[in-house]
């Protein structure tokens, strides 16, 4: 496959970008003729961001596995689309080529067809890291269901909440997963969450850990069996759904600053054009290079950029199933050294967490492959990415720090890899047809450069959300009443002398927690439901490898003698209602939270105090009562 819309030089950076933003139809049209059509758009953008009302392609039809897979068949067909990698170093690594990929991705379809799914289904996903759960997800894709993707770390009550919402009929998961030393009992965990979620009918269940698991008749059936019933059939072939531009193509649960997880939707044909447009520029991907994306597909960085950006570019990519700390450090290093790695796209976290095993687990490993190097999810310390840059990248692979957000569906700011500059903990600059500005807290844009604000975008990309789903006005609250006619993304920024951005971190309640977002609402709901807690907050505070750590303050009525025992409790709450990504680092048991006289909770005060600041907490005259913080201040862990 070649790329006609990569762009190889500063100049033409320039003059895409220029390109862009007065001609955005244009340029997107000159791009989306690159893939396959059942029928071309009507037109290319109809959009206003007070409903929010955003059409890409309207008129257009297509179906995105197509253009992941079947178009790649007749020239590169036998390229590896998958390598993919173990937990376990001993278990053999697996190889589907686009071929193979594509028969397994119509053979589930039928799968789904045979239990009653239909286009417009919801359909959960909740599996390990292997190769089934890209093939489930473009099954559903094929058939036009619409699939929502659980992260296997979530607990029964999350995954509960989001079939609910999403009112999801069938749910695809595995008895177990394999993460490092550890057995996560999937289908345990969505026995329990199904308790609640009268709306499943069916269970496709992959075998992995062959641990013993319950199958509830009627409702379970393996996954082997029903793949083998396709063969009986004779593997018949599976054409595709043809998909309107505009329906939905999947949800995506993400936290906000409210309790609820949101269902971000994506549709097909926008996600489509800017997931590979993103991909093939921002990595410079090179036909028949080796791209490694350590997210799980569980996140929208393994949607876009496992998934559907690299298998519409007609990449091989390597998936790992393990964590990059068994069974020992060095494990990414093996995979970029074994598979012969070019591109390798993680995050900041794990990064961190690497430099913690010095240089020992680096050292014996041939990393000369490398070409690329790229981060996402977090801002990056300079640390981090100089470590990153020296012991990685070894001098010589330009580092890509991708900003983007679960709602974007792709890449905004970013560098490209040797083509744009990159400048250490800056994401840089937009991509073709991303227009941020920055606001102050009134809304006013904040003109010039050497300038700080909140990140706004103010016209459409081809993949900006749509909705939330099951409610559009939550949609519009959230991204586009903050700041009339802006998308508002939560994110602070500073613009250097040069243009570059950097993204400083959240502005709202949102923590971001190792690269994974957690709304503090969404925390102390959880620990609020713990007995004899009355009241929490929590607040975010810097943590060396996590990037942020949770600190929770509680508010606990019952016999406080073994404060510890209380600690571990509630910590064990959150886990069990939200997941252990959610568990608190930090729990202080208080008498009582600082509050305004109208009873709202000052966390800028919290903050400081977790953060370790004891003396300049700013003003606390509107307090209803200083002595709280006097008293918080003294219990501090
Ligand atoms: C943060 C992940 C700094 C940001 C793709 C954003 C970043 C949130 C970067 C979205 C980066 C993501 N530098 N911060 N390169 N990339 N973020 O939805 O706060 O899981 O709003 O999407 O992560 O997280 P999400």
């Amino acid at each position: 496959m070649n790329y006609p819309s990569q762009i190889r030089s500063w100049e033409q950076y320039q003059s895409a970008y220029h390109k862009s933003v007065e001609d955005p139809e244009g340029f997107w049209a000159g791009i989306a003729d690159e893939f396959n059509w059942h029928r071309k758009w009507d037109k290319v953008l109809d959009w206003n961001f007070s409903e929010p009302g955003v059409k890409w392609f309207s008129g257009a039809r297509l179906n995105i596995t197509e253009n992941c897979l079947d178009r790649h068949l007749a020239a590169e067909g036998d390229r590896p689309a998958i390598i993919w990698e173990p937990n376990d170093p001993s278990e053999d690594s697996r190889v589907l080529t686009y071929k193979e990929l594509h028969a397994k991705v119509c053979q589930f379809a039928h799968v789904l067809k045979n239990n009653g799914v239909r286009k417009g289904d919801r359909i959960c996903i909740y599996m390990p890291m292997v190769p089934e759960l890209a093939i489930a997800v473009l099954a559903c894709a094929r058939l036009g269901a619409i699939h929502s993707v659980v992260f296997g770390g979530f607990s029964a009550q999350s995954i509960a909440d989001r079939i609910q919402d999403a009112q999801c009929s069938l749910v695809i998961t595995a008895d177990g997963a394999y993460r490092g030393n550890k057995e996560i009992p999937l289908k345990a965990v969505i026995d329990d969450a199904l308790v609640h979620c009268p709306s499943v009918g069916k269970v496709i269940v992959l075998s992995r850990t062959r641990v013993p698991i319950s199958m509830i008749k009627g409702r379970d059936t393996w996954w082997e069996e029903e793949t083998r019933k396709v063969e009986a059939q004779g593997n018949p072939p599976c054409p595709a759904e043809s998909m309107d531009a505009e329906d939905m193509l999947f949800i995506l649960y993400t936290s906000g600053s409210t309790g609820k997880p949101k269902g971000v939707v994506h549709t097909c044909a926008g996600y489509m054009v800017y997931t590979n447009y993103s991909f093939v520029n921002v990595f410079q991907y090179r036909p028949g290079e080796i791209y490694f994306c350590t997210a799980d597909i569980g996140w929208i960085t393994g949607h876009s950029y496992i998934v559907y950006g690299p298998l519409s570019a007609g990449a091989t990519s390597v998936r790992f199933e393990g964590i990059p700390t068994w069974p020992d450090a060095g494990r990414f290093w093996d995979l970029v050294d074994k598979h012969k790695v070019n591109i390798l796209y993680t995050a900041p976290t794990a990064i961190r967490s690497l430099i913690g095993f010095g240089l020992d687990p680096v050292s014996n490993k041939d990393l000369s492959s490398l070409r690329v190097l790229g981060t996402v999810g977090e801002p990056i310390n300079e640390e981090a990415w100089h470590w990153y840059d020296e012991h990685i990248g070894k001098g010589r692979c330009p580092i890509v720090d991708t900003w983007w957000q679960t709602e974007t569906g792709g890449i905004l700011i970013s560098n490209m890899a040797g083509v744009t500059p990159a400048k250490p903990s800056y994401a840089t600059l937009p991509l073709p047809g991303v227009q941020p500005l920055l606001v102050d807290e009134r809304g006013e844009e904040i003109t010039g450069n050497g300038v700080s604000g909140n990140l706004c975008i103010k016209f459409p990309w081809p993949s900006i959300i749509r909705t939330t789903y099951g409610d559009h006005d939550r949609c519009r609250q959230t991204y586009f009443a903050t700041y009339k006619n802006l998308y508002f993304t939560g994110d602070g920024a500073l613009r250097d002398e040069k243009g570059n951005y950097r993204i400083t971190g959240r502005v709202d309640d949102v923590l971001n927690v190792s690269g994974h977002r957690i709304g503090t609402a969404e925390v102390e709901n959880a620990i609020n439901m713990h007995t004899g807690v009355v009241e929490s907050a929590v607040v975010g505070y810097p943590h060396d490898i996590k990037g942020q750590g949770i600190y929770a303050f509680v508010i606990f009525s019952g016999n406080r003698s073994d404060a510890d025992g209380i600690r571990k409790a509630i910590a064990a709450t959150v886990t069990r209602i939200i997941g252990a990504i959610a568990r608190p680092d930090k729990i202080q048991l208080v008498g009582g939270l600082p509050k305004t006289r109208s009873g709202k909770i000052m966390r800028r005060i919290l903050r400081k105090i977790a953060e370790g600041e004891t003396q300049n907490l700013g003003d606390t005259t509107t307090l209803l009562d200083p002595a709280v913080v006097e008293e918080i201040k003294k219990g501090k862990l």
